[in-house]
């Protein structure tokens, strides 16, 4: 099985375009050490032929430009795509937008929770993609799922569990509390195992913690792919960014007694990786102490174009 890294930003990507910031305005300015990335998505395929997008993010167009794999074969028909489905892991912006980019009457199959299904059904742009050449399909939680795309089996099976999270920031509803209406299916992890060889990896690229179900999910695994959206809980606070904690968005930083680092510290894992990684995130300067710090605790910081073979 083949992992390409589409885009390992968080939302907004890094530079953000409207980010004056110390990392974005580095970033943007090519200085070295801070390497410009694209926001969040990653591509699979058990054969080298046909490919499942792990996400669909608005810089989708431009992550297919830039990996071959995802190009129509030059001796293909006229309209072709190695694209043949798409799971989504929560309704966010930054992972359902990329949708629209797969229009132009291409069959392919489509992957999400109830949940998050139901936004997309409520959205009636997304019938862009034609609903009799794509099909909507309800990913059941706990229950190992073949994957087809396109009448084609990928030689991939998917099996999603819901994790802590938060709703989509657009369909927060205050009126209930600090959950602000979040439920079962608003964010899932998924467990990819690529069929002929048995090999798997867990992408998880939004979660609020790492509560015990999740680590007996992770636990010894191969490669988890985790949310690195924030290295401290109030660094876009401190760095005058948004007034919004990550605790408030629904995502678990790094750093800290409660982070992510010291979570997976006894699980066991044999590659850990983060993705989704904010703009404010001091990780992404390559020389930062953050990164070494997370380095030195075995973990890898992604990369956009970053290829992982299992
Ligand atoms: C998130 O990961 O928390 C969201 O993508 C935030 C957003 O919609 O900007
Ligand atoms: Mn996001």
């Amino acid at each position: 099985m083949l992992i390409k890294v589409l885009g390992s930003a968080a939302g907004g990507g890094f530079p953000q375009w409207n980010c004056n910031g110390r990392m974005s305005a580095n970033a943007r300015h090519g200085k070295p050490g801070f390497s410009a990335r694209t926001q969040s998505s990653l591509t699979v395929s058990s054969n080298g032929r046909d490919w499942l997008l792990l996400n669909a993010s608005p810089d989708l167009r431009q992550q297919i430009n830039q990996t071959c794999e995802l190009w129509p074969s030059a001796d293909g028909p006229l309209r072709s795509s190695p694209i043949k489905a798409a799971v989504l892991t929560n309704g966010d912006v930054d992972h359902i937008i990329g949708l629209i980019n797969l229009r132009e009457g291409q069959p392919l199959s489509l992957y999400a929770s109830d949940r998050v299904l139901a936004t997309v059904n409520a959205n009636s742009v997304f019938n862009v993609l034609n609903p009799e050449k794509v099909d909507r399909v309800e990913l059941a939680m706990d229950t190992p799922t073949p994957l087809t795309g396109a009448g084609l089996a990928l030689g991939i099976t998917i099996e999603a569990f819901d994790v802590p999270g938060k709703v989509a920031l657009y369909l927060e509803d205050a009126s209930k509390g600090d959950s602000f209406g979040t439920e079962k299916g608003d964010t899932i992890g998924i467990k990819v195992t690529d069929e002929g060889t048995g090999k798997s990896f867990f992408y998880i690229p939004g979660c609020a913690a790492v509560d015990g179900p999740l680590a007996e999910h992770v636990r010894g695994a191969e490669l988890v792919m985790f949310d690195g959206t924030l290295y401290t809980d109030d660094e876009m606070i401190a760095q005058g960014l948004m007034p919004k904690s990550g605790h408030r968005m629904g995502h678990i930083s790094m750093s800290g007694t409660e982070g992510s680092v010291a979570a997976f510290d006894s699980l066991n894992v044999a590659r850990k990786v983060f993705i989704h990684i904010n703009n404010s995130n001091p990780v992404l300067d390559d020389n930062s102490p953050e990164r070494k710090a997370v380095e030195n605790a075995g973990w890898e910081v992604s990369y956009d174009g970053m290829e992982i073979q299992l």
